[in-house]
């Protein structure tokens, strides 16, 4: 099995109906990763202009463009920048443009990307290699600053509590690594039966560091500028702050008509075989 197989890609077949992806159209996936959903875009003939910011994510799909040399370009790229990417691509127009937003399971297996909670490796968080570090974040930002990117992108109520213990443990010792931000969380808010303690003070990290609600909200916009009329746009989101932006986005915009009126999500034997499926929700819209 290669890499390609193993990390099966969110919501696949949703995603490529409600983006109607047929021979010879051109789709941006905007969250290269493992390629599973681009590969599959592939598969049905279409054309595909896959970013990743990741140089990782970019290297995969180096690889799998020597499968598809007419069909796959690859660009590593922040999705905000969408409509600069594809002006220098040449390109005005697409046909669908999916987001599968978030970090890979590549990113929480290897431990040297400083996303996981429950492996030791440098705090670091960051999906590109630009801008700080979540070390650097957690080391060197006031209290009440990281009490509130705590709060309101971990939406973890014990925010204030665990920006004390950092500032706290940070006047004995640089906080360097994963594990002993998760340790000194734990500490501060105990034993929970509801998942790792350190897991919203995570997320929240991990959201600010990459900035991801921006970028999320710059490619929303990015996305009218970009698709044909009658071209669509599909969004996996994981959590409820990305899928409040993306929901109201699609209410809102003048530019879209909104496919469902509620999300799709993934049924019982796909969040069985795949616990990433677990809380995402698939939004889409047709370009008016
Ligand atoms: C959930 S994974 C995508 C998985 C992919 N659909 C698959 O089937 O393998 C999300 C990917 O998007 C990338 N990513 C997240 N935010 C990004 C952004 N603002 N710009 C570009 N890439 C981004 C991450 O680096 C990660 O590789």
């Amino acid at each position: 099995m290669t890499a390609r197989t193993i990390h099966a890609p969110v919501l696949l077949k949703p995603a490529l109906d409600l983006l109607q992806v047929e021979a010879g159209k051109l789709y941006v996936d905007a969250t290269f990763g493992g390629g599973g959903h681009t590969l599959a875009m592939l598969e049905r003939g279409a054309r595909v202009i896959a970013l990743d910011q990741d140089p990782a994510a970019i290297e995969r799909a180096e690889a799998l463009a020597k499968d598809y040399p007419n069909a796959l370009t690859y660009v590593q790229a922040n999705f905000r920048d969408l409509v600069s990417v594809l002006e220098s691509l040449g390109i005005d127009r697409v046909d669908g443009i999916l987001a599968d937003l978030g970090i890979s399971s590549f990113h929480l297996e290897d431990p040297s990307r400083g996303f996981a909670y429950r492996h030791d490796g440098p705090l670091d968080m960051r999906m590109g290699n630009e801008g700080p570090t979540a070390a650097e974040i957690v080391n060197t930002l006031p209290e009440e600053a990281l009490a509130e990117i705590i709060f309101r992108y971990g939406e973890e109520r014990k925010a204030r509590k665990i920006a004390k213990a950092i500032v706290e443990a940070r006047r004995q010792f640089p906080i360097q690594t994963t594990q002993a931000l998760a340790e000194i969380i734990r500490q501060a808010v105990g034993f929970r039966r509801a998942g790792h303690p350190a897991r919203k003070t995570f997320q929240a990290l991990r959201i600010y560091v990459n900035d991801e609600l921006g970028a999320l909200k710059a490619l929303l916009h990015s996305s009218a500028r970009v698709l044909s009329v009658g071209g669509r746009l599909a969004i996996i989101s994981f959590h409820s702050l990305e899928d409040r932006i993306v929901k109201r986005f699609f209410r809102e915009s003048p530019d879209f008509e909104p496919v469902h009126k509620k999300p799709i999500v993934p049924g019982a034997a796909e969040v069985a075989a795949n616990p990433r499926a677990r809380s995402a929700k698939l939004r889409g819209g047709i370009r008016r």
